[in-house]
Formats: C-alpha cells, sequence, structure tokens
C-alpha cells in the first residue's frame, strides 16, 4: 500500500506586510531583506484568526479537491509550533469544524519540518493498512511570537495554512516513495519560544523579559540549515537508487533565498527544478514546503510521473525529506 496525495489546498490571511512597512517598524531596509532573505512580502492573521480557523480554510480547500467528504477522513494529523492553546489539539478543534466525528486527531510538533514529520507518520499509517484515508493539515501564525521591536526576526516569518487528502492505493503509479526524519536536541537553543510551557509559565516577570517571544541564533542556524537539508536530500536520492537529474521538482523550506541557494548549489539542481515562493509570504515554518505544492499543482506545474525532492529544516532541530511520484 502506497500514499497518495490526492488533493491539496491552502489559505494565507488576507493581510500583507511588505518590507517598506517593515521600514517604518524597526531600523530596516527593503533592499538588506531582499538581498540577505529573498522576501519581500508576508501574510499575517487577523487578531480574530488563530491557527484553527487558518486550517479549516485550507482543509475545506483540500477536501474539494480531493473530492472526499469529511465521513471519509479516518485520522486527521495536524503539524504546528503555534496551536490555538496548549490543549487540547488544533486537530479536535478543525475536526469538529469539519464534522469529521470519531476520526483519531492529534498535533504534531516539529517546528518547520513538521510537514515532512506528519507525512512521515502518515505514510506509515497507511502503509500498515491502519488507515485509508487522512487529513494532513499545516498550520502557523508564527507571528504571534514574534518580538516586533527585533529586527533579527520580525522580518522573517508570515502566517499560513496547508492541507492535504492522503489515501492507500495499491497502485505502484505515484505515491510516497521515502521519508526521512531526523532530530538534534542539542541544538533546542538555537530557535525556540520558552515562555508559556511548563519551565516557564506565563507570568508578569517572563512578559516582562519577553521569554513569550521567539529568539534564534540566526547564523548558526543558517550553517546548520544548509548542511542539513542538503545531507537528507542526498540521503533521499542514495536511498531510492535516484541520481539529482531524476528530480523534477524541488522544494525546499523556505527559511532563506541564500538557505535555498547554496543546498541547491551542493546538490547540483538546475535553477529551474527550485520551486521558490518566499518572496510571497516569508518564512512560514511547517506551511511552506505544502503551500508551494499546493501552488505548483494549482499552477498545472506538474505532470504525471513527475519526481518532487522536498526537504526541510526547523527548530528541534529537526530536519528531513521526502520523495514524492506524482
Ligand atoms: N535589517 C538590517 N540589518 C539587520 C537586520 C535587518 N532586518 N537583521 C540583522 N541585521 C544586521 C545585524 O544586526 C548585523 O549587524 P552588525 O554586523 O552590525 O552586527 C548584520 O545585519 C548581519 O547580521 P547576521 O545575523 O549575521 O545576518 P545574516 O546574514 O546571518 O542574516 C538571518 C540573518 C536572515 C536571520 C539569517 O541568519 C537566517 O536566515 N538564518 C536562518 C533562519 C532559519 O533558517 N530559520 C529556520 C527555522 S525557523 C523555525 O524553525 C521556526
Amino acid at each position: 500500500m502506497r500514499a497518495k496525495i490526492i488533493g491539496t489546498g491552502s489559505y494565507v490571511p488576507e493581510k500583507v506586510i511588505t518590507n517598506y512597512d517593515l521600514e517604518k517598524m524597526v531600523d530596516t531596509t527593503d533592499e538588506w531583506i531582499r538581498t540577505r532573505t529573498g522576501m519581500v512580502e508576508r501574510r499575517i492573521a487577523s487578531n480574530n484568526e488563530a491557527a484553527s480557523d487558518l486550517a479549516i480554510m485550507a482543509a475545506k480547500r483540500a477536501l474539494k479537491d480531493a473530492d472526499v467528504k469529511a465521513k471519509d477522513i479516518e485520522m486527521i494529523l495536524l503539524a504546528t509550533a503555534t496551536p490555538d492553546m496548549l490543549f487540547p489539539s488544533t486537530a479536535c478543534i478543525v475536526q469538529t469544524a469539519l464534522g469529521i466525528k470519531g476520526a483519531a486527531a492529534f498535533d504534531i510538533s516539529a517546528a518547520c519540518t513538521g510537514f515532512i514529520y506528519a507525512l512521515s507518520i502518515t505514510e506509515e499509517y497507511i502503509k500498515s493498512g491502519k488507515y485509508k484515508t487522512i487529513l494532513l493539515i499545516t498550520t502557523e501564525l508564527l507571528t504571534r511570537y514574534i518580538d516586533w521591536t527585533d529586527r533579527s526576526t520580525c522580518i522573517l516569518f508570515g502566517d499560513g495554512a496547508s492541507a492535504m487528502v492522503i489515501q492507500g492505493t495499491n497502485s505502484r503509479d505515484g505515491g510516497v516513495i521515502s521519508t526521512h526524519i531526523h532530530a538534534d536536541g542539542s541544538y533546542a537553543d538555537f530557535i525556540s519560544v520558552q515562555g508559556g510551557g511548563s519551565r516557564c509559565v506565563v507570568s508578569h516577570e517572563s512578559v516582562d523579559k519577553k521569554l513569550h517571544f521567539m529568539k534564534m541564533k540566526g547564523n548558526e542556524t543558517f550553517k546548520m540549515a544548509v548542511k542539513m537539508m542538503t545531507a537528507t536530500a542526498r540521503e533521499a536520492l542514495s536511498y531510492n537508487g535516484f541520481s539529482v537529474d531524476d528530480i523534477n521538482l524541488f522544494i525546499p523550506h523556505q527559511a532563506n533565498i541564500r538557505i535555498i541557494n547554496a543546498v541547491s548549489k551542493k546538490l547540483g539542481i538546475a535553477p529551474e527544478k527550485i520551486y521558490i515562493n518566499i518572496e510571497k509570504y516569508g518564512n512560514t515554518s511547517a506551511v511552506s514546503i505544502p503551500l508551494a505544492l499546493d501552488e505548483v499543482v494549482k499552477g498545472g506545474r506538474l505532470s504525471k510521473g513527475d519526481l518532487i525532492l522536498m526537504v526541510a529544516f526547523g527548530g528541534g532541530l529537526t530536519w528531513g525529506s521526502a520523495l514524492v511520484r506524482w
């Protein structure tokens, strides 16, 4: 049994923040942001939108695209670093809104690698025969955890959600060929939001110390991202006996254009095979790869049989890759 993506959907909030808007908020320039990150604008959720609201919109679009009824979904797997609340899971909130009563529903946390982790879990559930039809969702509102006075992080992130319906098939025509997921928690302090967890509950003191905001060691993260994304891309290719020339489309996590270019150069991937939309959305964490995939699908850029390589890297540190035959 192979896991096949049979429908995709995504949703980004309406409000756009451009580099010029950021120029008015912190000591930065459009030129610095464009050249150092590749970003031009990003979306930001409105005050009354939470992770589940974005997720529901994306999920409805994916269900429609797949022509699958909510009642046919057996499991909802939702990757996010920015859930509606500590518990219950955002997956449960989405489940109720979609009317998928009784199906298993849970969140997974792997920061920007959340999609690859979720795809890997989905693949295993389907391969084992446990479930046939799974709704995989990613949703992120990282802008809620940004210190808007910190120019080194506030320019980087955007909000959004994506979803896909994944179904088991006996056909070898297409589907998920392999997934590889990794982590190294000794680098946990590279990207973190410390406030609000059980080690540092929300208090006046934690807020005064700005512990509810994301902290990131940008430079160190950059180097690890290039190294690990390259390694896991090579791992996916060699595990399946493919060469880089077999790849039709490369969708890397959209964290920084310089990371994407460095990884692509090391792998020797031709520029026309790399999908980049970082200029429109910034870093949307676990959403970036499936959001890109949805754009590619809707743009009619994929043909049956195309081989797609997806690689991600994020807080944890976590990283991973997936190879999908379309
Ligand atoms: N505008 C202008 N200047 C800035 C800005 C800004 N927005 N931000 C930083 N600078 C300055 C710094 O203060 C520094 O100035 P100095 O030399 O006078 O000290 C200078 O620019 C260079 O700073 P660096 O941090 O070395 O800049 P760098 O080229 O590394 O770019 C960036 C920073 C964009 C954060 C980069 O390191 C990066 O993309 N890192 C990876 C982030 C990532 O991959 N995250 C993925 C996971 S996120 C997750 O999992 C949720």
